[in-house]
């Protein structure tokens, strides 16, 4: 098969280096669907305003409606000497109906026609991470419904500092999903804006009606300036952003999940079907998920890092450039999908053992913000209460007992305010049912907290 030059004006065929080096057809082709949609929206508008006949637009349908079927089936042979998707599927429907399919490019540049399908191809993407992350917050609320009475010690430094309710601890990160769903719609609102009709970058002479264009893709409304519209890809940078926060939080749950089931913690399991083994060692398993969602983070974190860089050199308006876009897009996607599918069935296959967290929480004098308050609440000033509990710790370290194992006299010699009702307060429990605050970790405020979701997730 001869390779032929661009056109008339080029001397000899691109050198097969070259080719390879500059196409794209073997990742972009991704965007087959949003090229089909996107051409099928233009030539219907390009019909209405008569730029080309009722008969060409008839032709244009069918060709198009046959090659989503070979695309489909698997029957399309996708070319690297036609580079790109859209030059692929273009050569392809000339192929099938002529002249007609040589009309559809009037009036449009491959410039805003990719930066249109990026666009239409991530709407639809961005909706369904939406809902991947709804599915994740639904699992999470499940966990922290059948565990809102669970104590588990929490940290600060990574050091016992005060007992909260596991289900408290998972609605943590059901605030932190439900703000990676919220950021993604607002990433959404300037993803889904018409580049179509910026042509190469200056706009054309022909009289497009952008606005019929953009209704008929469900677009939001028109880009307002042709070489904005064509060169920036700050929507894939800011979609990119609001993945790798997402996969941060994954990350930051990852984290203490393998903590929690390594041997010293012993805090939960994770079911068999989410762990491996080792090769060598029989007696293994290891949660090579949230391992790997860990390390995942790093690579969309860095998908983050390529896009804006390819950005901030470029002159407006269209450069090759931004051909780079699209494999850093397409991984951060898949990765931030496969991970948040892989979550939300993972969160449901987590075992929890309530005696560990309550032994862990027990060895760390995690009621002695308690006591303080306890002296407080009896008319001592809060500095002044902290000294005091400072000291009671520092006994009780000494005999190696928690605070309420110290008998009432010892108590009483640290502060006379000191009263029998002292180990209401001392207990875990206690501590935990006292912080009935809003948006604290009393069992109380955690049900209604998890009323409130399950709520904003029907809706
Ligand atoms: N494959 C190209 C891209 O992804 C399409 C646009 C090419 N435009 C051009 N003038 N070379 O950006």
């Amino acid at each position: 098969k001869k390779s032929e030059a661009w056109s008339a004006l080029f001397s000899e065929p691109m050198s097969e280096l070259v080719k390879r080096y500059t196409a794209s057809v073997f990742f972009d082709q991704r965007l087959w669907r949003a090229d089909i949609d996107g051409s099928l929206a233009h030539a219907e508008m390009l019909a209405a305003q008569g730029v080309i006949s009722a008969d060409d637009h008839t032709a244009i349908q069918r060709g198009l409606a046959q090659i989503a079927q070979e695309i489909e089936s698997g029957a399309f042979e996708w070319k690297l000497d036609l580079e790109d998707v859209h030059l692929n599927i273009e050569a392809r429907l000339t192929q099938l109906i002529g002249d007609a399919g040589k009309r559809l490019h009037t009036g449009r540049s491959r410039n805003d026609q990719v930066a249109t399908d990026v666009r239409l191809w991530l709407r639809g993407e961005i909706d369904l991470i939406d809902g991947l992350l709804g599915d994740l917050q639904g699992a999470l609320l499940g966990l922290a419904d059948q565990n809102a009475e669970v104590i588990l010690p929490g940290f600060t430094h990574l050091q016992v500092a005060q007992p909260v309710s596991f289900g408290h601890h998972m609605l943590a990160y059901v605030e932190m999903f439900a703000r990676d769903a919220e950021r993604m719609g607002d990433v959404r609102r300037r993803v889904n804006r018409l580049p179509l009709g910026a042509a190469a970058l200056a706009g054309t002479s022909y009289p497009l009606d952008r606005e019929r264009v953009a209704k008929t893709l469900a677009m939001d409304g028109v880009c307002q300036n042709s070489l904005d519209a064509v060169s920036d890809r700050d929507f894939a940078i800011e979609f990119t952003a609001a993945a790798s926060l997402a996969m941060v939080h994954v990350s930051r749950l990852s984290e203490e999940l393998v903590l929690w089931m390594s041997q010293s913690f012993g805090f939960i399991d994770i079911a068999d079907r989410f762990c491996t083994g080792s090769s060598i060692m029989p007696q293994k398993k290891n949660p090579d998920v949230p391992e790997l969602a860990r390390g995942k983070t790093g690579r969309v974190v860095g998908h983050l890092m390529g896009l804006i860089t390819l950005m901030k050199g470029q002159p407006l308006a269209y450069n090759k450039d931004n051909q780079e876009d699209k494999e850093p897009l397409f991984d951060t996607v898949d990765t931030l999908k496969d991970t948040l599918r892989i979550f939300a069935e993972m969160v449901g296959g987590i075992t929890v053992k309530p005696e560990a967290m309550e032994r862990a929480a027990l060895k760390g004098y995690a009621t002695a913000t308690d006591l303080a308050d306890y002296m407080v609440k009896k008319g001592l000033p809060f500095r002044d209460a902290h000294e005091v509990v400072a000291h009671a710790v520092k006994t009780a370290l000494q005999q190696g007992v928690d605070l309420s194992e110290l008998p009432i006299e010892t108590l009483r010699g640290f502060s006379p305010l000191v009263g029998n009702d002292v180990y209401e307060v001392l207990s875990l429990r206690g501590s935990l049912n006292a912080r009935n605050i809003l948006g604290g970790t009393a069992p109380a405020q955690v049900r209604a907290q998890i009323a409130r979701h399950r709520a904003r997730l029907a809706t």
